[in-house]
Parts: structure tokens; C-alpha cells; sequence
């Protein structure tokens, strides 16, 4: 009986190695994407010697003559530096990682007061959030809940969102972008830690009004959608980022995917879940979506295909359709093809940065604003990172299951 049991697991362990690796090492394998992530630890830890911690200057990105284009904690981007390196730190168990993560993460603190934003979810959580899963301080989870009030500060409840932006007042009252999906991860966490239902109740709300307000019928995102304070109704549909208003900017579906895949993990609601696989669809059956998984910088971009593609939305999309698999097995067939498509190509060597501490070329901040283009940006390491250590995770449970069966 023992031999037979002991056969019929070889058996089935020997199945999975075929379903992770399905046309027989032409896609990649479980092994790969190990490799991979050995590749990108080993080149994170000889970064560190060459970029000392500097609270002036948190890596953003990269400038053309490859120099850093560092800054302060208030720019957007502050909390994904440490977010990297603690996630290295949680891969590895390498303490390197946690003594750099610790130094860059302190930076960020004084964000957690700073009213004028809504994207303290991804400067503090990134950080902060990062710190306190991987060490149970509670000093950190103390900065996280500090951070989160701060944010609950910004909803308006006749709109049922958190407010964006301040700034071009004239234009918009009550900006609302799809990137703030984002922060909510940080707000549903808030009630796990504190017990306060009042965080998750906000994000809900938000959520489910972007899910009203910011989709077009083809399910693409709109940027920007600016409510009347007094009404609640949708004043303006614009972009800030995109080719024009009714284009699709790229990095605002990959995180419409994300924000509502988290969403969903959240609350269970399943139009959350529904949302976020339309996006992965608008996305990747899009006649603009090149054959290799990296989307240009916006779907209607007008010189397409001379366009720059933009990995960073090729990784937020990947992870937000890697957390969907992770709760969902019906969803693989479909969704295994795309994230696999997508990784394999921010894996090759055409997307190694060659700019320390950065780790994957070819994203686009800002074309509109003639900035960040085509260069390495902090936030395309971080879901890069992320996305390749969800489906490492992904694999081993998909293994485990068949091997239980
Ligand atoms: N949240 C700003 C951006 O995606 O560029």
C-alpha cells in the first residue's frame, strides 16, 4: 500500500512539473522563475553598496545618461525602495536586505501626517506595511494605522471616495483617479490591525464607486473622473497621463486590474472579482497588446507600433491577475497564459536595467509631461518583484494541490 501511495504521488508530482512547465520548456518553469529571482537577488545586494541611504535621495528612477533621479519621502514613489528590499529580505532571509529595507523605511515616517495626498498607501504601506509583516513590530503597524487615519481624512462621503489630488483646482473639484485603488489595500488592512470597521467601510464604499463611475462599456478606465462635492455626480472624465481623455492609458488598467482583484480578496464581492478579470481582458485581447505581454505606454497611443512600452503596467497587471489566481483555480486557464506571457518577456535581457539600484528598463512615467520615458522606474521593480514572488507561490500551491488530490 505504501509503495503504491508513494508511486501514485511520484506520479502526480511528476504531472505538475508538465502543467508548470507546459510546452515543454518553452514556457516558463518553475525552475525559471527561480532563477530569476536568484538573478534579481544577487544583483539587489551588489546594488546596495553602490547607493548609500540618503533620505534626498529615495530611488525613483533613472535620468537618460543612466545618473539617479532621486527624491525626498513626499514624491509618490518613496515607500517602493524599501518595499523592494523587504521583499528580497522575506525571498532570501538574507539580513543585508532587512539592514538596507530598515535604513531606506525610516525616511518615509513623517509622511504618515500629510494630508495633501491619497497615496499614503503607497508610500507608507510599501514601507511601513512591508516592515511590520516582516519583523511584528508594532511600532511599524503603529506608523501604518497613523497613516491610514490620515487617508481616512480625504473621504468625502457624498462622493463615496477618497480624494486624489489637490492641485488644478481650477479645473477639477474632486479629482478622483483609478491609481487610488491602490491605496485602499493599505485602509482594509487598518481595520484587520485596529479592529475599526470604519477603514474597510471607506474603502468598500470608494471601490464600489470607481466600479460605477471610472469604466467605460468596453470595461477601459477612464484616468481622472472629478465629482461635484454637492451633488456626487461625475463633473469631468479626463486624463492626466494618457494620450487624451478617452484613451487608455496603459498603467491605469494594470491598476484597475490590481485595485479591484485586492478589492475582491477583501470583501468577496464578486463584482470586484468580475471587474478585474474584464481589465485583464480589455487588456490582453486588445489589438494593441503586442504579442509579447508589455503593453505600450496608453492603448491608443497615436504612433503605435513606434510607441514606448511601459513595463511597469505589465507587472501591476500580472500581479493583480496573479492575486485573482491565487483565489480562484477557474480563472488559471485563462489567466496563466497572460501573467506567464508577460513575465517571460520583463525576465529577458531587453528589460535588465543597467542602472543601479534599478532592476527592469522600459517604463513610462509621464509622456504627457515629457517625463520618464523609457527608463527604469522604481514602481516597475517593485510589482516586478512581487509578481515573481507570487508566482513562485502560485506554483507550489498549484503542486501541492495536485499532489493531494
Ligand atoms: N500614480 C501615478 C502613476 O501611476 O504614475
Amino acid at each position: 500500500m505504501r509503495v503504491f501511495s508513494f508511486l501514485l504521488i511520484s506520479l502526480l508530482v511528476a504531472l505538475v512539473g508538465c502543467t508548470f512547465d507546459q510546452s515543454g520548456g518553452k514556457e516558463p518553469s518553475a525552475k525559471f522563475y527561480q532563477k530569476q529571482m536568484e538573478r534579481l537577488s544577487k544583483e539587489a545586494l551588489a546594488h546596495l553598496s553602490e547607493v548609500d541611504p540618503d533620505s534626498m535621495a529615495i530611488p525613483r528612477s533613472a535620468h537618460k545618461d543612466g545618473s539617479l533621479y532621486g527624491t525626498n519621502s513626499r514624491s509618490w514613489t518613496s515607500g517602493f525602495y524599501p518595499g523592494v528590499l523587504w521583499m528580497l529580505y522575506a525571498h532570501s532571509n538574507d539580513t543585508r536586505f532587512k539592514e538596507a529595507a530598515l535604513d531606506w523605511t525610516q525616511f518615509v515616517e513623517k509622511e504618515k501626517y500629510d494630508t495633501h495626498t491619497h497615496d499614503l498607501g503607497f508610500k507608507v504601506y510599501n514601507s511601513f506595511g512591508q516592515a511590520y509583516k516582516n519583523t511584528n513590530d508594532n511600532s511599524y503597524m503603529e506608523v501604518v494605522l497613523e497613516a491610514s487615519k490620515t487617508l481616512a481624512n480625504r473621504y468625502n462621503p457624498k462622493v463615496g471616495c477618497i480624494r486624489s489630488w489637490d492641485f488644478n483646482k481650477d479645473v477639477w473639484q474632486f479629482p478622483v483617479i483609478i491609481d487610488n485603488m491602490m491605496n485602499l489595500e493599505m485602509l482594509f488592512e487598518a481595520t484587520r490591525l485596529s479592529g475599526d470597521s470604519t477603514f474597510y467601510d471607506l474603502a468598500y464604499q470608494h471601490a464600489l464607486t470607481t466600479l460605477k463611475n471610472h469604466f467605460r462599456s468596453d470595461y477601459s478606465t477612464y484616468h481622472v473622473i472629478d465629482y461635484d462635492t454637492l451633488t456626487g455626480g461625475v463633473r469631468n472624465r479626463h486624463t492626466h497621463q494618457g494620450q487624451s481623455h478617452e484613451s487608455s492609458w496603459a498603467r491605469g488598467q494594470a491598476w484597475g486590474l490590481y485595485g479591484f482583484a485586492m478589492a475582491y480578496r477583501e470583501t468577496k464581492d464578486p463584482r470586484f472579482y468580475k471587474q478585474a478579470v474584464a481589465i485583464s481582458d480589455f487588456m490582453y485581447e486588445h489589438p494593441n497588446m503586442p504579442s509579447h505581454g508589455v503593453p505600450y505606454w496608453d492603448f491608443n497611443a497615436e504612433k503605435i507600433p513606434n510607441e514606448p512600452v511601459d513595463a511597469s503596467a505589465a507587472a501591476i497587471a500580472t500581479c493583480g491577475m496573479l492575486i485573482l489566481c491565487e483565489l480562484d483555480s477557474t480563472c488559471h486557464s485563462k489567466m496563466l497564459p497572460r501573467i506567464d506571457l508577460s513575465l517571460k518577456t520583463l525576465n529577458s535581457k531587453e528589460f535588465f536595467a543597467h542602472t543601479p539600484p534599478f532592476l527592469l528598463d522600459h517604463s513610462v512615467g509621464n509622456i504627457p509631461g515629457d517625463s520618464e520615458v523609457d527608463v527604469p522606474i522604481i514602481y516597475a521593480d517593485y510589482y516586478f518583484v512581487e509578481a515573481l514572488m507570487r508566482r513562485i507561490k502560485l506554483g507550489k500551491m498549484i503542486e501541492t494541490k495536485l499532489a493531494f488530490l
